[in-house]
């Protein structure tokens, strides 16, 4: 056995009622992959380093990422019960000004990987972020959604959301003057506006580039059933852990910073006892005209008048 292959044990056993609900790995994705039977797992969603320099990342190469992914995808795919799903969610590698999109690279890896079948790009859409003074600011990240073949779960009724026309109604044929749409609302579609996870979001820990908790919950609630065993091997703060015990499954995952294993332990949980903070998966709030902050100062009123000839 070598240091690839050794078995290691999960840090923490996490159990509700008697029955193991979550167990929590404080080592590498690799190593954690290994300790999963051959299709045992019904869903993976993880969010991987981007090999930007941050803190838990020890490369700041996309090479690194490609590499990395090369060897990660065929485990994942041993570990899927077929008909399962991966969900890769990724953003860009910049490395002076130069950018990468990380889903191209996880496309190519998972290329080699013939049981990963590319089901949906699903473009994660938030208002805020950093403000770039040299090209457009980075506004959306995306989501690989692949199956391990087919058939597989696809719960459209667990996640559809609110129609914009509700009351639309057939305008000809034989259906004339009878609603079109589904009662149970619309399919959300492969374009989600979810607000990033900032300072002042209820679930914000002290991790750096955590995803909300409705991104993973989504994708758990259309991908499995009940029960099902949701697996992140790169699970920083346990958002996906805390989706997956909110909604009913069980969970499984690894990090290699041991800060970020004692925060998801605590949030995963609080998740067992219904304790945890989740924002609910709904539109972002939209400002009020009343509020101060929609108001334009009379500063830049004057400024941008000059500036383009007019205020608006
Ligand atoms: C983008 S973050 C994931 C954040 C997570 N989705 C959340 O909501 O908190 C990537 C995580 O991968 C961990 N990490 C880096 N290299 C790793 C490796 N080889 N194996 C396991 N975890 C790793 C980092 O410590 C970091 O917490």
């Amino acid at each position: 056995m070598n240091a690839t292959t050794r078995i290691v044990a999960p840090t923490h056993i996490i159990e509700k009622e008697g029955k193991v609900v979550a167990e929590l790995y404080h080592t590498r994705a690799e190593l954690f992959l290994a300790t999963l039977g051959d299709e045992s797992v019904d869903l993976v969603v993880t969010s991987p380093p981007y090999c930007m320099g941050m803190e838990y990342e020890r490369s700041t190469s996309a090479d690194d990422f490609l590499n990395d992914h090369k060897r990660v995808l065929p485990e994942i795919a041993r570990v899927l019960r077929p008909g399962g799903s991966a969900c890769w969610q990724t953003g860009h590698h910049v490395r002076n000004g130069v950018v990468t999109p990380l889903d191209a690279l996880v496309f190519i890896a998972a290329q080699s990987v013939s049981q990963l079948v590319l089901r949906n790009r699903i473009i994660w859409t938030f208002g805020h972020g950093l403000h770039s003074p040299t090209r457009f600011s980075g506004r959306h990240e995306t989501i690989l959604w692949f199956t391990k073949g087919q058939p597989y779960t696809f719960n459209l009724d667990d996640v559809r959301v609110p129609q914009k026309y509700p009351g639309k109604r057939h305008y000809k044929g034989d259906k004339k003057g009878k609603l079109s749409g589904n009662p149970l609302g619309k399919n959300p579609g492969d374009v989600w506006d979810i607000p990033n996870v900032k300072a002042k979001h209820v679930e914000k820990t002290e991790h750096p580039c955590q995803f909300p908790v409705a991104v993973p919950a989504r994708l758990i609630l259309a991908l499995t059933n009940p029960g099902a065993l949701v697996v992140d091997p790169y699970m920083g703060s346990g958002s996906t852990g805390v989706a997956a015990i909110a909604n009913g499954r069980r969970f499984a995952g690894s990090d290699i910073t041991r800060k970020y294993l004692t925060i998801a332990r605590k949030r995963v949980g609080n998740a067992v006892q219904q304790k945890a903070l989740i924002r609910a998966d709904m539109p972002p709030r939209q400002p009020k005209a009343t509020d101060s902050v929609s108001k334009l100062s009379r500063q830049w009123k004057s400024l941008r008048r000059k500036t383009y000839g007019s205020d608006v």
